[in-house]
């Protein structure tokens, strides 16, 4: 049965059924897919918990639906496509065959390295075939894959390593990213001398620089396969274990570990990439996501290889060997759907139209955004110029929690909207709330965006701390999953996505708190106290900005940003690095002590003519000392 929808009426009558009877419409969606037993109940729920549970007692195995139901109708068809970073080098193409036998081949080898179903994994590996390789493995075998960003610092993937208390660590020996070659092992190395849970290593040889193998722990991954079966028999897993773990940051310190199940998880990202992305068989799908992101997980690996498609795989950079790169690989693979975010659109746009001219883009139909809000310039331009005016353009909006995009326009069924994200999924019930919340009804309004209904692919918990889940996601309005995004609805019933609403930056569609970034500006030992704001950054979208107090004695004030900009890499990682930083003598603060973020924010925007009343902080002179000190 297609669970496609053709039409905007289609679009419309599914999205009623959806809600009116969501056991039966999901049912009927999950009834497309191979389940080793059928469930005995579609959905048990309660947001109090939370406690969330679909297809309740189902038993399948998500790669048997990637890889044994594709066999037999196209076994043959490209899987994935992998594009390296050198545009000289061969191109890889794996069909659904040969990922079945690599997946198995490498999930044999798993288990023969002493790793079973339930054991934790980390995958810190660059964008290769192998990283899709592996995680399937783990999805195999029962395992609980965390794939952990290759640009995380060895401090970060320690973390993750010690909170999921994982046994194996896959892993390349370097990176090769636009000109640069970057370790990969060397960081695991160190990573591993702050935690000790790790038994193996497997190491893929990609860049042949030189590495440590450690005796006992480490081993190639040629090796690890060499004379294994390719013959494995899935793992059969209940609709409710975990298929993976993936950290990401809150507004609280420490990133937390979100977890999602293999039943629901599997319906909706199939369901979800199918109609967003209108995908006919044949065509070639390209996400440029890392698979370090959720976007990669879902939408470069599991919610095409669900639905049979092609999903291409690129290791590099835009820019490299030139910014015309991303349109040379379209034109190269006959690119039909194109999915990537509003951060590289502003970063290509810089360069002007130039680098995109020499390509034709004929066999784009779909073009896609996610991550952070796309403003309407950016929209524009990638409408006009990549997608030559004839494309859809779906700004898909989700999280990691969400698992699957769940306000999203369906090409070419449902209108779009510049900077909109317009309509909620079938079976997504949105609601927009006030600060006391009171729902909002109607059209018109703006406020708190959450959601009020399960969606199968919604996170389960935070791995190991049930109660920051429900502290996090569904105590701020009980009855709801609160998103931390603010929301407008337009008089049209459009939802445009106005960002986070709480201490959530949003840097390059990355996610980062505010109270994490402190907490390692707070470790280099001249820093006394430090507070982190976004600000609008034009190819970033919002950069981060740090005021720090420091102890200045045998400091210039340039060494010092210096050093605090290297302590961020080295305890998170580049991309949480500080795009400014001023010392300043004090911060703003109310008399209870606490720091007010609302001022520094402006500040940090240059808005000083809208700071309200000062009056009323314990230090109301420190604000005009942070401006000055700012130019302003
Ligand atoms: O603020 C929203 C923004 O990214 C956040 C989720 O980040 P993350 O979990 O890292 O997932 C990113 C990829 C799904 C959201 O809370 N965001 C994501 N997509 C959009 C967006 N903001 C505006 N428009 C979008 N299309």
């Amino acid at each position: 049965m297609s669970d496609r929808i053709h039409s905007l009426g289609g679009y419309f009558h599914e999205y009623q059924k959806s809600v009116q009877d969501p056991e039966n419409f999901w049912a009927r969606i999950a009834d497309s897919f191979h389940w080793q037993k059928r469930w005995d109940k579609v959905l048990d729920w309660n947001f109090e918990g939370p406690d969330v549970k679909w297809f309740v007692n189902g038993k399948l195995n998500i790669t048997e639906n990637i890889l044994e139901r594709h066999l037999f109708t196209h076994g043959d068809k490209p899987a994935i496509i992998w594009e390296p970073n050198d545009p000289n080098e061969i191109h890889v193409t794996l069909t659904y065959k040969q990922l079945h036998e690599k997946v198995c081949q490498f999930a044999n080898a798993m288990k023969a390295q002493g790793v079973g179903k339930g054991d934790r994994v980390i995958i810190y590996i660059p964008m290769v075939p192998e990283a899709a390789i592996a995680m399937l493995a783990c999805a195999r075998i029962g395992a609980v894959h965390s794939v952990v960003f290759a640009g995380f610092s060895a401090t970060s993937l320690s973390d993750r390593i010690i909170d999921c208390q994982a046994k194996m660590v896959i892993t390349s020996d370097g990176n090769f990213r636009g000109n640069k070659q970057i370790p990969v092992k060397a960081v695991v190395d160190e990573a591993l001398t702050t935690s000790d849970t790790i038994e193996k290593v497997i190491v893929l040889k990609r860049t042949g620089q030189e590495v440590t193998m450690n005796e006992g722990v480490d081993i190639w991954w040629h090796d690890a396969i060499e004379g294994v079966s390719t013959h494995n028999i899935a793992e059969v897993m209940d609709s409710e274990d975990l298929l993976f773990i993936l950290y990401t940051s809150g507004s609280t310190g420490k990133p937390k570990g979100v977890v999602h199940t293999c039943g629901g998880y599997m319906i909706y990202t199939s369901y979800s990439f199918k109609n967003v992305f209108q995908y006919d068989q044949g065509d070639v799908y390209w996400c440029t996501a890392d698979v370090g992101w959720i976007t990669g997980h879902s939408y470069i690996v599991y919610g095409p290889l669900l639905a049979g498609a092609t999903s291409v795989m690129f290791e590099g950079v835009p820019t490299y060997p030139d910014p015309g790169r991303f349109w040379a690989i379209c034109d190269k693979h006959k690119v039909n759907q194109f999915y990537t975010a509003p951060t590289a659109i502003r970063a290509l746009q810089a360069f002007g139209t130039e680098p995109v001219e020499p390509y034709s883009l004929e066999s784009l139909k779909v073009i896609g955004s996610v991550g952070e809000p796309i403003n309407e310039e950016a929209w524009h331009w990638y409408h006009d110029h990549v997608g030559k005016g004839r494309c859809p353009l779906v700004d898909t909006w989700w999280q990691t929690e969400t698992g699957g995009i769940l306000i999203s326009p369906l090409a070419g069924i449902t209108p779009t909207k510049p900077a909109y994200a317009t309509l909620p999924l079938p079976g997504v019930q949105l609601t927009i709330v006030d600060n006391e919340g009171n729902e909002l009804k109607g059209n018109s309004v703006q406020g708190n965006l959450c959601i009020k209904f399960p969606w199968p692919s919604m996170l389960r918990t935070t791995y190991g701390d049930h109660e920051r889940c429900k502290q996090t996601y569904f105590s701020s309005f009980p009855g709801y999953y609160f998103t931390g995004d603010g929301v407008k609805r337009d008089e049209d019933g459009y939802y445009r996505i106005l960002g986070r609403v709480d201490d959530v930056i949003n840097v390059s569609g990355h996610r980062m708190g505010t109270a994490e970034v402190e907490n390692a500006i707070n470790e280099h030992p001249k820093v006394v106290e430090s507070a982190v704001v976004g600000y609008p950054h034009d190819i970033k979208g919002q950069g981060i900005y740090a005021y720090v107090i420091c102890d200045m004695e045998g400091r210039s004030e340039e060494s010092l940003q210096a050093e605090i900009k290297q302590t961020v890499t080295k305890i998170i990682g580049p991309i949480a690095r500080p795009d400014k930083i001023q010392i300043v003598p004090g911060l703003p603060k109310t008399r209870s002590g606490k720091i007010m973020r609302r001022i520094l924010r402006k500040i940090a925007s240059g808005e000083v003519d809208s700071l309200g009343d000062t009056s009323t902080l314990l230090n109301p002179d420190i604000v005009e000392a942070i401006k000055t000190g700012a130019g302003l």
